[in-house]
């Protein structure tokens, strides 16, 4: 069964929770892992992250969108580019302790953005019990998080719960990935921020292969590492080869 959960904090057990935060943690994630980072360290807060602090480790993570004050970067994909380091640790507003929250309670979790959406179908391929779980925006269902999830429904083989029917239906409502970002909250957010270049990277879809995948999950913090490839590594494209 393909099933969505449209908020982080209505995740439920499940064989394989894939968290969707497009704007912008698991593209962050996703693009991190990708730049050459052997870990992401995602915290369940500023302060959790904040405890992790190393000087060998990059702090990563936003309030508001904006860089979370004291950390070296922000929540940007594109910062994470070249790597100062091997472990990234971040925090977000509601990616993060999505992430956490399906880490204490699927047997596997994978992380999934537009930017390895067809490596993220790949690596479901022959999966039975899917949760594909929307983080959201502030507490509230996300408009560019329910369009992936029924981008990846979409996709996948199997019976589909009446979640993943309306997350399809949603996607099918726009002829361009970026056309679902722009209408949603998020965006506004990151526009008020002067984020809005983020708005069409992170609409790239299949540009980089790697699955980020839960390796560790130590209280509030799970530990992401590439999970091994299940395709040939897709086209790159935007200068990511
Ligand atoms: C979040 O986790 O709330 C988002 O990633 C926010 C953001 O775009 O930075």
């Amino acid at each position: 069964m393909i099933d969505v959960a449209f908020l982080g904090t209505a995740v439920r057990p499940a064989g394989t929770a894939v968290v969707v935060d497009v704007l912008r943690a698991t593209s962050t994630i996703t693009l991190a892992l990708h730049s050459g980072y052997e870990r992401v360290l995602v915290a369940g807060s500023l302060d959790d992250a904040t405890a992790l602090r190393t000087p060998e480790r990059t702090l990563a993570g936003e309030v508001g969108c904006a860089r979370a004050p004291g950390f070296d970067l922000g929540n940007s994909p594109e910062e994470t580019l070249e790597p100062r380091g091997s472990e990234l640790v971040l925090a977000t507003t509601n990616g993060a302790p999505a992430i956490v929250a399906a880490a204490a309670s699927a047997d596997e979790v994978l992380v999934a953005a537009l930017l390895n959406l067809g490596a993220v179908c790949a690596q479901l391929a022959g999966r039975e019990d899917v949760l594909l779980v929307c983080a959201g925006t502030d507490g509230r269902v996300s408009i560019e998080d329910v369009y992936l999830a029924g981008r990846l429904s979409a996709a996948l083989e199997g019976s589909r719960s009446d979640a993943a029917q309306i997350a399809e239906a949603v996607a099918a409502s726009y002829e361009h990935a970026v056309d679902a970002l722009e209408a949603s909250a998020g965006a506004v957010g990151l526009r008020r921020e002067g984020l809005e270049s983020d708005l069409a990277f992170c609409a790239q879809e299949s540009i980089v292969a790697v699955v980020p995948r839960l390796s560790a999950s130590i209280e509030a913090v799970a530990v992401l590492t590439k999970a091994p490839s299940a395709a040939p590594a897709t086209t790159a494209s935007a200068g990511l080869a």
